[in-house]
């Protein structure tokens, strides 16, 4: 079975999501560890509900992000990791992990890229007045959101809906979406 790490920084409802599939063997997937890099992020509640191994690490504490990171590959690569899911990590990776990492780390976007990259894409989207909405996994390379598409999908949007209910549409396709494109993988080989 091949081996995951999730990283995240807050809410952490797609790590659950993912944790979930594990758990009831939707996806046939270890998760080794969550990586997070805020102390207080709710996601850490949740990893503890399925007695996830949790390491934060604070990149204040490492003084660079290639220390920082240097930290991060050596717990990866103590506990063989195959696969990092980005989910909901609010970082932007640098060097250290991409180049130990190459087309093994994927990542979640709440929009149809490449349109409305960046952190706050479903705002930026409502804003825009845009009629179709919906989410990207992609591979994580040194251009922000900007490595190849792995699947997309769009949610169902009708006219006049608030920014609360395209939110709640997103986030149910992408919890959807990310088991679906992990199993993908996984049936590939990565
Ligand atoms: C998700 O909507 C994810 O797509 C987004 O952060 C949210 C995390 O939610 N990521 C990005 O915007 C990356 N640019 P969660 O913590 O509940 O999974």
């Amino acid at each position: 079975m091949i081996n995951l790490a999730i990283f995240a920084s807050g809410n952490g409802s797609n790590f659950e999501a993912i944790a979930k599939a594990v758990a009831n063997e939707e996806i046939k997937a270890n998760i080794k560890v969550l990586i997070c890099d805020k102390p207080k992020a709710y996601v850490i509640e949740r990893a503890k509900k399925y007695n996830i191994l949790t390491c934060v690490f604070s990149l204040k504490k490492y003084g660079s992000k290639e220390k920082y990171e240097e930290a991060i590959v050596k717990v990866l690569k103590e506990l063989n990791v195959d696969l990092i899911c980005l989910a909901g990590y609010m970082k932007i990776c640098g060097e250290t992990l991409l180049n130990n990492y190459k087309n093994k780390i994927i990542n979640i976007h709440p929009a149809l890229l490449p349109a409305f990259k960046g952190a706050h894409a479903i705002i930026d989207a409502y804003n825009y007045g845009v009629k179709v909405y919906g989410v990207t996994i992609h591979y994580v390379n040194q251009e922000i959101d900007g490595g190849k598409i792995i699947s997309q999908g769009v949610i169902d949007y009708n006219e006049g809906d608030t920014l609360e209910q395209i939110e709640e549409k997103i986030h149910k396709l992408e919890h959807k979406l990310y088991v679906q494109t992990i199993n993908k993988l996984i049936k590939e080989g990565i």
